[in-house]
């Protein structure tokens, strides 16, 4: 049995690994290279974001990506960043982006197990005004014996090996989970390490915070309005970044619940589901919250293509289900129709 860390125990994110690999006979050590693979990423990035405005890589690209969101020019960076790290990974199959329509494959043999996905820059728009960014990712066990490169991909949430995010804010973190619970590390600058800091983070069960961008509220369906309805004739507070990853970091260490529900100009929801939604729905699970597209749990959800969008619903379980309560109580989870 490992004993939590106390402060005299310094143990960086890649000794954590290793140390859990050993605990499984069949390991073959490629777990612990593709995450060596993204912290390296994750300091590289850091590094160029805090470079930013000094090296004149701030705004868009001019370009969009195929999911028709404007690439800025830190999205493209970290992107060939998170490529190049990964790359030429042993035991890495088929990398998949948001920011590229096809998936790449590196490898197609048996013995490369794993597939990564990611969304190199969540938040993207927020880097201009210096504020928090992340990187999300997901990892899979690559399926051979699929038909397709795409189908090999499409596999449902629960199918996660491991997801995790590394968020650039006043410090930069990084958050994993393995299927074992969720584990915080902190990037100590000075000696370029990840340090484990917490372990078996818990959610809050409840909190009375909610993130929202509620100026949508004419587009949203009636179960989030009414839901909203009740939170301010309760004293909650609003917290909206607009960075899902930081909003869902703030969620897990305080609690409440983020929500982007489905409106006029998505009405599946925003977020992509391979990309961000199942990856953080994973570790809000594994920390003991709950995770919600409409009335479906998202890790369920079967996907049919690689860049699908998603609603979102997540965070502290009480909260959860008191969204949960007003789409029960309603017929439709449909957007609104126009105001007049
Ligand atoms: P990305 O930068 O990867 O395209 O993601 C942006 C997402 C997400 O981070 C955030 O929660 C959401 O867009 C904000 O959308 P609104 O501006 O519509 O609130
Ligand atoms: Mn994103
Ligand atoms: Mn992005």
């Amino acid at each position: 049995m490992t004993q939590d860390p106390t402060p005299n125990h310094l143990t960086t994110l890649e000794s954590h690994i290793r140390s859990e690999e050993s605990r499984h006979p069949g390991a073959t050590g490629a777990f612990s290279w593709i995450l060596a693979a993204m912290t390296l990423a994750a300091k590289i990035i850091a590094g160029k974001i805090r470079r930013a405005r000094i090296d004149d890589v701030l705004g868009p690209v001019g370009s969009s990506n195929v999911s028709g969101d404007e690439q800025q020019k830190l999205d493209v960076i970290a992107n060939e960043t998170l490529i190049r790290t990964l790359g030429d990974r042993a035991g890495v199959a088929i990398l998949a982006s948001e920011e590229n329509e096809q998936p790449i494959i590196l490898q197609t043999k048996e013995d490369q197990p794993y597939c990564v996905l990611f969304d190199p820059l969540d938040g993207s728009a927020n880097l201009d005004v210096c504020v928090s960014v992340g990187t999300i990712f997901s990892i899979l066990r690559h399926d051979s014996t699929a038909d397709s490169v795409e189908e090999s991909l499409l596999q449902p949430g629960t199918a996660q090996v491991a997801a995790g995010y590394i968020l650039y804010g006043s410090s930069c973190v990084f958050v994993l989970t393995t299927g074992h619970g969720v584990n915080l590390f902190v990037l100590d600058p000075s000696v370029g390490a990840f340090l484990l800091v917490e372990r078996n983070l818990r959610l809050p069960e409840s909190g009375k915070s909610y993130s929202i961008n509620e100026a949508y509220r004419l587009q949203f369906p009636a179960a989030y309005v009414n839901y909203l309805d009740e939170a301010h004739g309760q004293g909650y507070s609003s917290r909206y970044i607009g960075t899902m990853v930081a909003d869902i970091h703030r969620i897990l260490l305080t609690g409440g619940v983020f929500i982007y529900p489905p409106t006029k100009e998505y009405p599946h929801g925003k977020l992509r589901l391979m990309y961000e939604a199942n990856p953080m729905a994973m570790i809000v699970e594994q920390a003991g919250g709950k995770a919600f597209a409409g009335r479906r749990r998202i890790l369920q959800i079967q996907p049919e293509s690689l860049h699908q969008r998603t609603a979102v619903i997540m965070g502290s379980r009480d909260e959860v289900d008191r969204v949960l309560a007003h789409l029960d109580a309603q017929d439709t989870d449909s957007p609104a129709a126009a105001p007049p």
